[in-house]
Parts: C-alpha cells; structure tokens; sequence
C-alpha cells in the first residue's frame, strides 16, 4: 500500500518543526499590498494558523488570495505589516522560509514535454541530493499522490487533476512542513477534486502537514478546513470554523424569488416583517435571515400578495458558508467562479 511505501521517506522532516510547542505555523499582522497601479490587492489581513491544522482562505476572484500567498511564500514583499512562516521573519529568513514550505502556485507551469517521474526527480536534485536519491524520492511521490502508472508518460497527455496531483507532489519534495495550495481544484471536475482532498487530508492527518489552502470552492472549504478567513476586497470579513461561523448565522435562511423590478419595493414591504434580523437583496431575490423560517413563510406570501408583488418562489434552508458570506459582505460567493480574475461581478 501506497502509505507503507511512503514510511520509507524521511518523514521526520515533516515532523521536525517543533522550535517551540506552541509555535504558530503562520502569523501576519497588518499584512498589506498595495501594487504600484494603485490597487489595493489585501488591505492588511491578520492571520494566526497553527501547527497541524488546515486553514482555509476561502474570497471571490480578486479578493488578494493568491497576493497575501505570495508574500507569505517570500515570493512578493509586502507594502506594510509583518508574518512569520514556520517562526521564521518573512523579510529576513527567506531562505529559512522555502525550505520549510512547499508551494502549489494557480499558475505552475508544468514542463509539458518531460515526464512526471523526470520533473519530480529534477525538483528533488535542486534540493541538492544526489540522482539516485532523488530518483527513490520521485518514486514515493509518485506513489503518494497515485501517479505511479502515468510516471513515465509526458505531462502534456495528463488530465487536468493528475497535472493538481503532480502539482502537489512537487510541493512535497522536500518534505515541508508547510503546504501552501492556491486553489488546488480550480476548474477539476467533481471526481478528480475529490481525490485531491482526500490527498490533502491525509498529509494533514498523516504526517501532520499544516496546510494554508486558497479557494472560492464553498465546499472544498467547509469539507476540508479546520478554521477559515473569509476574505473580499483585500479584508478578512469573518473567521472561525465552519461550524461555527455557520452557527453565528442562528436560525434560518428564507429566500425569496422575485423579479429584479419589482425586487425592491418587495424588500420595503419585507424589512417590515416581524422577528427578521437583516434582510438582502440580489438580482432576482431576497434573502431574509429570521428566526423561525416556517413561522415567517406565511406572512411573506401574505404581505406580498397584498402589495401586488408576484413571488417566484419561498425557499426555508439553513445558513451555509455562503450565507455568512451574504451576510458579511452583502453578495453571494456562490457561482464567482464564472468571473474573470479581478473582474468580481457577484
Ligand atoms: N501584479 C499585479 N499588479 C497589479 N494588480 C494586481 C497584481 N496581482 C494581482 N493584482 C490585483 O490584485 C487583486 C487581488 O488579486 P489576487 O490576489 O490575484 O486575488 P485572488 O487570488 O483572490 O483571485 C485583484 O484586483 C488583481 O487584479
Ligand atoms: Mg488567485
């Protein structure tokens, strides 16, 4: 089995971070950066994730994900504000930093024409070991992550979930124990991105890599994250765990449909209602956080109906992660992955 092979690696590596019991595997404190077009990619963002855990940095295209990853990978310096990496300085311990961490960048590019076996050993040799070292480690990568029958096969004829799975087994190299992911399962379809996070969760629980995953998968985040930051605009706008931020949204979520020209003379009547704690508006509905959903659904219709509004539909759920988005920022996170980098039209 795939993870009696691996107990052949150094694992020790990955558990080789204890420079203080309670060490913070990641800390920022006012961590900014403003590029020199002027905008404002994150907008000072503190953030505390400790050893072992999965934390998610779940936040629409264009939030500042993959800037506030590259500042903490060393790769772009920040305007302002500090972090430590691996209790590291990110400004003075840089070379401390990447050797500590492994990094699956959005945009890695893959070297098309070499095999999988070939770009693992010839990561594994800039780490300075010898070939037949960095052949075996090729070996258990390619094992770990299930690429053993495509190892010898180019790149280029890899589907888009074995190029993430290569991806990852790159990043692990060298062991680190820091796993840095932006956006692991971006564009998967739903199978392969269940493998990924099967992966991902077992470096977690297995050899207790921390991992810091970027995403704007509602899902990847609640299924795999112990605590998240939401962040929008640059800001983190809510932070917990995913029960828990579901949680501080008590009671329920009705939405009702109505037509974008009638939808705000709907939500003057609504923000009448009784017992409702915040109201929403989108395109076509309206979201009404309340305590009791069956309680208020009537008394919506009603009131509706006596103001002539037509309603589409009244749907009662439970808050979901992006509720607490909605709630947060007033927009829905769900369906920002059409959008175009930067252009964040929720
Ligand atoms: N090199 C750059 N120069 C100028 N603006 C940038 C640069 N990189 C990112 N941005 C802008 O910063 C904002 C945040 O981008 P990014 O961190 O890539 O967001 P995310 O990863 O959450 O999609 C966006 O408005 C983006 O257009
Ligand atoms: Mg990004």
């Amino acid at each position: 089995m795939i993870w009696q092979n691996v107990s052949a690696l150094n694992i020790s590596y990955f558990r080789d971070v204890g420079r203080s019991q309670n060490m913070k595997a990641i800390e920022a404190e006012g961590l900014r950066k403003e590029f020199s077009s002027g905008v404002v990619a994150v907008a000072g963002i503190d953030l505390e994730i400790r050893e072992g855990e999965i934390f998610g940095f779940l936040g629409p295209n264009g939030a500042g994900k993959t800037t506030t990853v590259r500042m903490l990978t060393t790769l772009l310096r920040p305007t302002a504000g500090r972090a430590t990496v691996a209790g590291y300085d990110i400004y003075s311990h840089q070379h401390e930093i990447r050797r500590s961490i492994g990094v699956a960048l959005q945009e890695a590019g893959l070297d098309a024409m070499a095999t999988g076996r070939e770009l693992l050993a010839m990561q594994a040799k800039l780490f300075g070991v010898s070939t037949s070292q960095a052949n075996n480690r090729a070996a258990e990568l390619l094992e770990l992550v299930g690429l053993v029958d495509a190892a010898d096969r180019h790149v280029k004829t890899y589907s888009g979930g074995m190029k993430r799975r290569l991806d990852l087994a790159s990043a692990l190299v060298h062991s680190p124990a820091i796993l840095f992911l932006d956006e692991p399962t971006e564009g998967l379809d739903p199978a392969s991105r269940q493998t990924i996070w099967q992966e991902i969760s077992k470096l977690n629980s297995q050899f207790g890599v921390t991992v810091f995953l970027t995403t704007h998968y509602l899902e990847e985040a609640d299924r795999l994250a112990n605590r998240l930051a939401i962040i929008d605009r640059g800001r983190i706008v809510a932070e917990g765990t995913p029960s828990g931020l579901k949680a501080s949204i008590s009671g329920d979520v009705v939405t009702v449909a109505v037509s974008p020209e009638r939808r705000d003379h709907a939500g003057s009547i609504l923000s009448q209602l009784e017992g409702i704690k915040e109201l929403r508006s989108e395109e076509a509905s309206l979201t009404l956080f309340v305590n009791d959903g069956t309680g208020v659904v009537a008394d919506v219709i009603r009131m509706l109906d006596s103001a002539g509004v037509p309603v589409g539909s009244v749907a009662i759920s439970q808050p979901t992660l992006d509720e607490v988005f909605l709630r947060a920022t007033g927009s829905r996170l769900e369906g920002a992955e059409a959008t175009q980098d930067g252009g964040k039209t929720l």
